[in-house]
């Protein structure tokens, strides 16, 4: 996969201002960085594979790490999320990943993952780079009645769905990146890692 440029995102993250945080339901629950984002923050500042711990991620919830300059959003999807997935195809741009750049080969398919409950994603708009905010509720008054949960971009407004697909007519012209990533354990993610390199 090619790599994403530094971007407004990545600014943003590094100053510490769009590092997203864990929500369920309705309303945002602003929680502190899990202890994961540490050692992902000294792993990331050095270049290297970046692990997440997502044992005790509460399904629903995202968690930010940084890597190589970069937000990844790694979503414990709750069965219903990945219920919703393969109905939304009518009104997604790239549906089923077929623009190879995207992803790795692994993920080319409609829940974009290794396995279906994790979604891992390059938390950078594919318009202009901002960070698109984790939405996971449904329906919210702001995004209206069709909104079945998801990531919004506040800079121009670019809707993806809870596989990082982008909607139809919107300024975002790809589907969110999805890094390279290995399971080191059930519940050990390593980010930056292809498989034959594991
Ligand atoms: S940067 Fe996300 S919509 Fe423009």
């Amino acid at each position: 996969m090619a790599e994403v440029p530094v971007n407004t995102a990545r600014r943003r993250f590094l100053t510490g201002s769009a590092v997203a945080v864990g929500a369920v339901g309705a309303g945002f629950a602003t929680v502190p960085f899990l202890s994961s984002f540490e050692p992902s923050a000294r792993a990331e500042a050095a270049g290297a594979p970046v692990d997440v711990a997502v044992g005790k991620l509460a399904a629903g919830q995202m968690v930010t790490v940084a890597w190589r300059g970069q937000p990844i959003y790694v979503v414990h999807r709750t069965p219903k999320m990945i219920e919703t997935l393969p109905s939304l195809d009518q009104q997604l741009a790239d549906p089923n990943s077929k623009v190879a750049s995207q992803q790795p080969k692994f993920a080319d398919n409609f829940y974009r993952a290794r396995k279906q409950e994790f979604l891992v994603l390059i938390g950078v708009c594919t318009h202009l780079g901002c960070a698109p905010t984790y939405r996971p509720e449904v329906a919210p008054k702001d995004l209206g009645p069709e909104w079945m949960g998801g990531f919004f971009c506040p800079c121009h407004g670019s809707k993806f769905d809870l596989a990082g697909r982008v909607y139809k007519g919107v300024p975002a012209p790809t589907n969110l990146y999805v890094p390279e990533y290995i399971f080191a354990s059930d519940d050990l993610i390593r980010i930056g890692v292809a498989e034959k390199q594991a």
